[in-house]
């Protein structure tokens, strides 16, 4: 279902066509000052001092594809500093039309200063240059989508906490706040740990386009900093998007503290499928399935974790898979050149490794590549499974999990993906109708991909999430998010 207003007066975010060469040449030339750059946002007139007045451990950001890069470092919030954002908080009064002209003065800023914030994306999150284009063209997106569709409903405006992962340290951080933001709440902005400095950064932006600060606050800090500023009994709704253990914590946690029917949007992660039969074209599924399960260094909660090929062409589609990832770059993020960065930090490179390590001495590793020496690289890898019920949990890296199915056994498959109770992505590579039918009709999936990859979700035509462990709804960048920000119902009564 498509909103009636979808982006009037615009399409999606134009980005930046990196195979046109001046484009390309004007772009390193930009992001060139940003190489060595250390951000320090605390003390360069960042607009949440209330919060980290009463500080918590300084959060230091070091390059997680080279450990003598320091990226800068931020002020963080202790609890207190979390109960002082709540007592500063205001929600925003102004007209519908003043909030969404601010968000879309910060969705142009955002495009100006685009080579700066892919220079953080870059060295703070190990995001390669198609990563980084794509994650500010969503946040862009966002801005828009949400400032398009804002409105003035009567009612009680109040705090949300918006709580955010490091994988769209940018997109999905700008997308929590800005749909609480255009329905005139105030937001507390806990953005993850590992990434705190592009969220600084973006916040700076916002405040400058016009966002109050008292209705935009960034409270950086770990997860104890964002379960202080969830058990407060101000807290008006919670958007969280990371894993599914957190948000679990975060519902019990929420019912103890809250009031009745305070608002969780949960966003989380997956065991995502796809099934490759042997109709479909092998050049086009081993392209898709590369991108799905490898791009961002696998570190997408949309990923392919478990890809399922017909028996029949199992071995010629192995082989050609299995070259194509012999063709993938791994390297520095900020070179054009790269394909594969480093994963987010040493602890998830220390517990992938011991994953793959495991699978290695069973001698179930199929294939896999060698990884830059210093920086924390996984190699892309293919491991071999009886089925999806083998994965013991999401492994959240460039793992990929291959078994076959006969011929008569779709429906079998379907019913196993299904059990496993996840339900973000899934896809699908096949020339027969009747099936895409089928099978669409009986995953129970948020987001199903037929013949494409399963990852990078559009804003306003492929709204994003999943069902089941997966996440609560409503979808993200689409007709049904931003309603559930909109204000509480005034108390019935009184005359
Ligand atoms: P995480 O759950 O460890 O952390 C996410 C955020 O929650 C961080 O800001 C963290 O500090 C905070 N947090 C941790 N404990 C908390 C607590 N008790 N109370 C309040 N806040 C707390 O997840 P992560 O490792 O940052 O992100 C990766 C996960 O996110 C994966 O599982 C991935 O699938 C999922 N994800 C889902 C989506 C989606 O749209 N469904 C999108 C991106 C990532
Ligand atoms: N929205 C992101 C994707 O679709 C998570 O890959």
């Amino acid at each position: 279902r498509r909103g009636p207003d979808l982006f009037p007066d615009r399409g999606n975010a134009a980005g930046w066509d990196i195979t046109h060469r001046p484009t390309l040449a004007a772009l390193d030339a930009a992001r060139a000052p940003f190489r060595r750059h250390a951000w320090t946002p605390a003390s360069s007139g960042q607009k949440y001092a209330d919060a980290t007045a009463a500080t918590g451990a300084p959060l230091e950001v070091v390059n997680p594809a080279d450990p003598d890069d320091r990226v800068g470092t931020v002020a963080t919030a202790s609890k207190e500093g979390a109960a002082r954002a709540h007592a500063a908080a205001r929600p925003w009064s102004a007209p519908a039309a003043e909030r969404a002209a601010a968000l879309r003065r910060a969705a142009a800023a955002y495009e100006a200063h685009a080579p700066e914030l892919f220079a953080i994306l870059h060295r703070e999150a190990g995001k390669s240059l198609l990563d980084a284009i794509g994650e500010v063209r969503e946040a862009v997106d966002f801005l828009h989508y949400y400032a398009a569709n804002a409105t003035d409903a009567p009612g009680t405006r109040g705090t949300w906490v918006c709580v955010s992962p490091w994988n769209f340290p940018l997109a999905i951080f700008t997308g929590q706040l800005t749909a609480a933001l255009a329905m005139g709440n105030a937001v507390l902005a806990k953005p993850a740990e590992q990434t705190p400095l592009i969220a600084a950064r973006a916040v700076e932006l916002l405040h400058e386009a016009g966002v109050p600060a008292e209705a935009l606050q960034l409270v950086p800090g770990d997860g104890a900093t964002g379960a202080a500023l969830i058990a407060d009994a101000r807290t008006r709704g919670v958007a969280f998007t990371g894993s599914t253990d957190t948000a679990l914590k975060i519902r019990a946690s929420m019912a103890k503290h809250c009031a009745p029917g305070t608002p969780l949007i949960a966003e989380t992660g997956g065991l995502n499928a796809m099934i490759v039969d042997s109709t479909a074209l092998p050049e086009h599924a081993v392209r898709d399935i590369l991108a799905s399960a490898f791009q961002s260094a696998g570190q997408r909660c949309s990923a392919l974790r478990c890809l399922y090929v017909q028996e029949d062409i199992a071995e010629r589609l192995t082989t050609m898979l299995t070259g194509a990832m012999d063709t993938l770059t791994l390297g520095d993020p900020w070179d054009i050149a790269t394909d594969v960065g480093p994963v987010i930090d040493t602890e998830a490179r220390d517990g992938i490794e011991a994953y793959v390590e495991a699978a290695r001495a069973e001698g179930r590793v199929l294939h896999e590549i060698a990884a830059p020496g210093r920086g924390t690289f996984i190699a892309p890898v293919l491991i071999r499974v009886r089925g999806i019920e083998d994965l013991p949990f999401e492994v959240f890296g460039p793992v990929l999990h291959l078994a076959t199915f006969a011929a008569d056994e779709v429906g079998e498959v379907i019913e196993r993906i299904n059990a496993r109770g996840y339900g973000l992505t899934f896809g699908l590579h096949t020339r027969i109708d009747d099936r895409v039918q089928e099978v669409v009709e009986r995953i129970a999936v948020g987001n199903a991909y037929v013949n494409r990859n399963q990852i990078g979700a559009i804003v306003g035509s492929q709204p994003f999430g999943g069902e089941g462990l997966s996440g609560t709804g409503p979808k993200a960048g689409g007709p049904d998010y931003l309603p559930r920000f909109a204000p509480a119902p005034a108390p019935a009564g009184g005359g």
